[in-house]
């Protein structure tokens, strides 16, 4: 089966999109290949755009508090995104950007097949409702609620986050994330207890 290394070395070719002209770096993403939770961003920003690494701004200083929370370090976590190449001046990625982006993330997924995927943000709750068919539900009513999934190529679990960025300026959305990533360290542990259990 292919790295994630392998994977990075194509993307850093890649030119399925006009993005490419535009970046610096390109983001593919960071994290060891049997990681148990695997966090999926939307695109990469202006500090992530100039070192080739994901979350690494504002954002990214706000997840490392919340991995905290729910008792990850970034060391274990793989971190990537939906789309791997700055869209400029940070807009929206656009839905030809993203389609032809998705088959890298979807190979990652493939690679690290891991027990937990943490979207963040609508980007990437979109991308997993369409992988598994999920009923469209907005950001508003299902964040931080698990999703178990049994599907013949994956059995595991889906929790959309609200994306970091999110809590930044807004106040009563930050406590509704904290909030999240505290139980989704309880969930964690929850189910490593389930699993050691049943072993
Ligand atoms: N926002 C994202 O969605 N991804 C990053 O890597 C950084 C900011």
């Amino acid at each position: 089966m292919t790295s994630l290394e392998e994977i990075a070395g194509k993307i850093e070719l890649c030119q399925k999109c006009p993005l490419y002209k535009t970046r610096n770096k390109p983001v593919p993403g960071e994290g060891p290949s049997d990681a148990r939770v695997m966090l999926v961003g939307e695109a990469p920003g202006r500090n992530e755009d100039l070192t080739g690494r994901p979350f690494v701004g504002q954002a990214g200083k706000f997840l490392d508090q919340l991995l905290g929370l729910a008792g990850l370090s970034r060391e274990e976590v793989f971190i990537g995104n939906v789309v791997k190449c700055r869209p400029p001046g940070n807009r929206d990625p656009l839905p030809m950007e993203i389609e032809a982006c998705s088959p890298w993330l979807d190979m990652q997924f493939q690679v690290i097949s891991p027990i937990v995927v943490v979207t963040l943000g609508r980007f990437s709750m979109r991308h997993f409702q369409d992988r598994f068919q999920l009923a469209q539900d907005s950001i508003s009513k299902v964040h931080g609620r698990p999703t178990r999934i049994d599907t013949l190529v994956w059995h595991g679990w889906l929790v959309p986050m609200y994306h970091p960025a999110a809590g930044l300026y807004r106040g009563e959305v930050k406590e509704k994330i904290v909030e999240d990533w505290k139980k989704f360290g309880q969930f964690l542990s929850s189910i490593k207890t389930s699993q050691t259990k049943t072993q």
